[in-house]
Order: C-alpha cells, then structure tokens, then sequence
C-alpha cells in the first residue's frame, strides 16, 4: 500500500484490504437487481471508462483503485475530481478487487455511477434523429450490444419498452463499451409506449420476419424510430400495428431468425447510410 504522501488525494482516500468491509460488500450488492433498484446506483468496470464517464461530469459515487495503479496519472485525475465532487475514493488490495469484480484478473480501477434515465417526454426529435426502441428485451449481453452499436450508428438514444432486462446490470454495463454514458436511456411501460409514439414526428419502422417490406427500400430521411422485437417472440402484435413500416431483412440459409442485436445493428447501419462518412 501507499504511503499518504503517494495518495491521489492525500488525506481523503481510504485505503481498505478486508474484504468484509461495509463499502466493498455495498458495491458487491450492486450486482443484485433489487439493490440497483433501491440505490439508482450502478458498477463500472475499467480505467478508461471510469475516467470518460468521470470527465463526462456523470455522478459517481464511489472510486476504487488498485494500489499498484495510484501513481498513475489517470487515475490520480479522476480521484481529485471525484472526491472533489463528493464521492468516497478507496485504494484497495487486488484481493479486493476480485472480490468485487467476482474476477480473478480484475479491472483495476471501479466507479459507482447514478443511474440516469431520460424522461421521454422531453424527448424532441430532429430532422435526422434516430431512436432505438426495444420491446421486452431480456438478454443483458444483446442489450449493451444494441447501446454501443446505437452510439456507433449516431443514435440519440435507447428507449426500453414493457418487462426488459436492466441496462445498468454489470453484464449489459460491460457489453456497452461505456457507450452507456453517451447514449440516452428512457424507459416505457407498453401502455405509455403505445400512448407516447403518437407524438413522434417522423417514421416508425418495426422490424418483423413476416415483414412485408425490404428493409432497403424505405426512405428514412426523417426522424426514424426503430422499433425492434424480443429475443424469444418477436414484435407484439400491438407493436406491430403501431409501426409505419414494417421492413423484413432478407435472409438465405437454414437460420430462422438474426440475433436480435445483429439485426439491430444491420437496421441501424442502413438507416444512416450516406450520413456516415470515414474521417
Ligand atoms: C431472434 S429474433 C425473434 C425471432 C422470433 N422467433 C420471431 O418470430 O420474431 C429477434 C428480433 O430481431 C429482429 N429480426 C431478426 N431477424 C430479422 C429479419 N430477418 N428481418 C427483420 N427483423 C429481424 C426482429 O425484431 C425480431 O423480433
């Protein structure tokens, strides 16, 4: 361990080796949904993606860091500014950081952010705005999938429909990429959905096997809101009638169906073709 003068924040870092302290079994619970749900608090993993979110000005709550990497420049940066902004920093052992991470090889650096939802009525789409909306998605991995892939396409957001799985879960936090920091989440029962989409000023393209459209033949300069279906049942029959254009992706072959993640990523690509260009 450190001696204080090598602290980041000398005098405001606690430095903690057992593993049954109350802060570390705190961050360990967040593994849990109901604790997540209590707290609006959820588990980041990784120097990069802690500081992003930490420089992104998103409230974190609790720092960890391994004390092999105290004296890196990084994170001495984000310990100063997370304590500067009220959060608790913690220098631990690596047994620590296994423990919390459930990893033998753990990140070395874990940040606990709030959770931040974004109210959907104040979303206002503009000309070429592309929303993702995810009927009773369940797969955690699919989900952050979908987030990091809507961030790479220049969507503005992610809107999770009825009974889905929960964005802010370590498995989907890790599948985003920390895409979850850039990316608007807004959440709506189906009700609310069906209610909601009445305002939406552009086009809604639902994503269907009995699709009776070619995905490739739609104009989607406007607003589009991509309406994806779950993983086991496909898009409702309520969704369904609630869409402008319900687009089939052809396929060859014995499989059935795409992953749903696959086939978001194939609609959120040809939705912004021609407004994506290599720099
Ligand atoms: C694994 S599929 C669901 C399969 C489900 N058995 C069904 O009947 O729709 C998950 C979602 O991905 C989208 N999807 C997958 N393959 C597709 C394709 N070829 N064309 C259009 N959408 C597709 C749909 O939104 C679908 O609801």
């Amino acid at each position: 361990m450190a001696d204080e003068t090598d602290l980041p924040v000398p005098g405001q870092v606690r430095v903690v080796t057992s593993l049954t302290n109350p802060t570390i079994k705190e961050i360990r619970a967040l593994a849990l949904p109901k604790y997540r749900r209590e707290s609006g608090l959820f588990v980041t993993e990784g120097m990069k993606l802690v500081a992003d979110a930490v420089e992104g000005n998103w409230p974190i709550r609790i720092l960890v860091y391994g004390a092999k990497v105290a004296n890196h420049p990084v994170v001495r940066r984000v310990a100063q500014t997370a304590h500067a902004r009220g959060g608790d920093v913690l220098e631990v052992s690596e047994a620590v950081l296994a423990k919390i991470t459930r990893r033998e090889n753990p990140q070395m650096v874990v940040g606990v952010f709030e959770q931040r939802f974004t109210d959907a009525d104040a979303i206002e789409p503009g000309r070429d705005d592309l929303w993702v909306a995810l009927e009773g998605i369940k797969d955690p991995g699919n989900l952050g999938t979908i987030i990091r892939t809507a961030d790479a396409a220049g969507a503005k957001g992610v809107i999770l429909v009825g009974d889905t799985v929960d964005p802010f879960g370590v498995e989907a936090v890790r599948a985003t990429m920390g895409s979850i920091f850039h990316m608007l989440l807004a959440r709506l029962s189906a009700d609310a959905f069906a209610a909601w989409r009445k305002s939406w000023p552009g086009i809604v393209v639902g994503t269907h096997l009995s699709g009776q459209e070619d995905y490739r033949t739609v104009d989607y300069d406007k607003p589009v809101l991509l309406l994806m279906g779950n993983e086991q049942s496909g898009l409702d029959d309520r969704f369904a009638a609630l869409c402008d254009h319900l687009v089939k992706i052809p396929q060859v072959g014995r499989a059935d169906s795409l992953n749903l993640a696959i086939a978001t990523g194939v609609m959120l690509f040809e939705i912004r073709r021609g407004k994506l260009t290599l720099s």
